[in-house]
């Protein structure tokens, strides 16, 4: 293999355990219309859909806040999660559309 591909390579790793480090990141969720909760328009790919953890694994989210107030409390946020599982979700981010 070529030497520089090779260090390609090292950094593309090393960049992505950087990423997981961060979670996901959408953005400011408080910057779209309906605040924490979810709508079709702001939330396109995931409506009406019930299996979050799908795209949205348990381990990268809740990471940061992002408000920019700091005040999030998140270790209650993910520990509620942890906890609750997939009931805990609509409590802060509505149904998403999702039919009972
Ligand atoms: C098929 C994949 C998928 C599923 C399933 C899914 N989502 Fe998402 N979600 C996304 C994507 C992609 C985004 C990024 C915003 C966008 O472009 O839609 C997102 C964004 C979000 C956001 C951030 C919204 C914002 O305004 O920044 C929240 C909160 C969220 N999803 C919660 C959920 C919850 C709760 C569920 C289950 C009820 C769920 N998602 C199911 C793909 C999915
Ligand atoms: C106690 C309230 C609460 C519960 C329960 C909750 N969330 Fe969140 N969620 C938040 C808050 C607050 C944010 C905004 C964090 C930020 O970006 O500052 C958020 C952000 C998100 C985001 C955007 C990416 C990120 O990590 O910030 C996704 C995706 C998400 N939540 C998915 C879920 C899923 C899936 C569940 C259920 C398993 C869930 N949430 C349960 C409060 C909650």
């Amino acid at each position: 293999m070529k030497k520089s591909l090779l260090i390609a390579l090292i950094f593309l790793l090393l960049g992505c355990v950087g990423g997981d480090d961060e979670g996901q990141n959408f953005g400011n969720i408080f910057e779209g219309t309906d605040g924490l909760m979810l709508n079709q328009e702001e939330h396109p790919d995931g409506w009406g859909r019930s299996e979050c953890f799908a795209c949205h694994p348990i381990n990268e989210i809740h990471r940061e806040d992002r408000t920019g107030t700091g005040v999030l409390p998140l270790e209650d946020i993910q520990e509620f999660v942890e906890q609750e599982g997939l009931d805990s979700c609509p409590i802060c981010h509505g149904d998403n559309g999702v039919m009972e």
